[in-house]
């Protein structure tokens, strides 16, 4: 066991993601020794450089591997999930896993668990949220509110994200390609809203909660927005006109019923590796991703958050 125990010392899992990439950054910037689990080394390959960063190949769903490489850590970061799959895969990626981290963070002392989560989520929609993603994401949610509960040494924090924009997305620069190729778009779940917040505020808000002052033991759940409410057709309209897709006005946006979204998403599911959109993505869109009124958020934690279009015409610009 490489480590001794420092106030420092942090354990990463998903942190060679899209999110856990700049999560990373932003904690090896605050002076943070960084420990990211990854199924394969290679998937590192964006972090690996980072002073201060160790990189483990681990199988994190292995309780008594996960448990040894967490010793040693004073806080632990689980950015885990996955989009797409059955009911199965997702009760292990969200909610066994979860458990299992949560078991393991006891077994070490470990005094601050932060959980992303998704705006959406919320351990009393564990049954009633409208996707296997969000029950799942409820799921976890529910573990950690009876963990906490059972464990006044231990602060957990939920950070529920709407969907997430930042160069290296896979949001806006799908929907730029899409439209480099295509004529027109058939939208599924083209009326449902979002709030879009951008990749550098959910990782200063991983940061600044883990600086937060001691004492504020239990759950801590916020919702992590930006300042803009849009309509799916809206954003792919503003990632095809920011990336020069016909001639800078963006391709024509057919919005599809839901009948044939399903039919779209069904074709979508057979070929093999992540589809564009599953059913399960199109139930997830049943209910708009938006803030709930009164959930502390991104402001409480002194964070102004960046407007979509200025941040997406850096990284779309062709
Ligand atoms: N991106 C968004 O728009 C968005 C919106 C709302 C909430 N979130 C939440 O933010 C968090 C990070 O999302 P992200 O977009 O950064 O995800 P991502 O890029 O897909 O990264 C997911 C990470 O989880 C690990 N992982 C994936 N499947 C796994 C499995 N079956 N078992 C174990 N590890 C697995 C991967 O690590 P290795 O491959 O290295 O093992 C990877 O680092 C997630 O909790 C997600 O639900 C994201």
């Amino acid at each position: 066991m490489p480590y001794s125990r420092n106030m420092k010392n942090i354990f990463v899992l998903g942190g060679t993601g899209f999110v856990g990439s700049h999560v990373c950054e932003q904690l090896v910037r605050a002076g943070w020794q960084v420990t990211v689990p990854t199924r394969r080394r290679v998937h590192a390959q964006a972090i690996q450089h980072l002073p201060g960063l160790t990189v483990l190949e681990l199988d994190v769903h292995d309780e008594a591997a996960l448990t040894r490489a967490m010793a040693g850590h004073a806080a632990v970061i689980n950015l885990v999930a996955i989009l797409h799959g059955d009911a199965a895969a997702f009760a292990k990626a969200h909610v066994q896993l979860t458990e299992k981290v949560a078991r393991a963070c006891l077994a070490n002392s470990v005094s601050h668990l932060v959980h992303i989560s998704a705006l959406g989520a919320d351990s009393s929609r564990m049954r009633t949220a409208p996707s296997y993603y969000l029950r799942s994401k409820s799921a976890a949610e529910a573990v950690l509110v009876q963990v906490a509960a059972a464990t006044p040494a231990l602060r957990v924090s939920l950070l529920r994200p709407s969907v997430i924009f930042g160069a290296g997305d896979q949001f806006l620069n799908v929907f730029a390609k899409l439209q480099a190729i295509f004529p027109f778009i058939p939208l599924a779940g083209a009326d449902a809203r979002f709030q879009p917040v951008w990749v550098c505020d959910v990782a200063q808000a991983v940061v600044r909660v883990l600086n937060l002052p001691p004492g504020g033991h239990g759950v801590q759940a916020r919702e992590l927005v930006g300042p803009d409410v849009m309509r799916l057709r809206d954003l792919v309209h503003m990632a095809g006109a920011l990336s020069g897709a016909g001639d800078g006005k963006g391709r024509p946006i057919f919005g599809l019923p839901m009948w044939a979204a399903r039919i779209q998403a069904f074709f979508m599911e057979l070929p093999p590796g992540a589809p564009l959109m599953s059913r399960d993505n199109l139930d997830s869109m049943r209910v708009d991703n938006i803030a709930t009124a009164g959930m502390p958020g991104l402001a409480q934690l002194g964070i102004t958050a960046a407007a979509i279009e200025p941040v997406a015409r850096g990284y779309l610009r062709r």
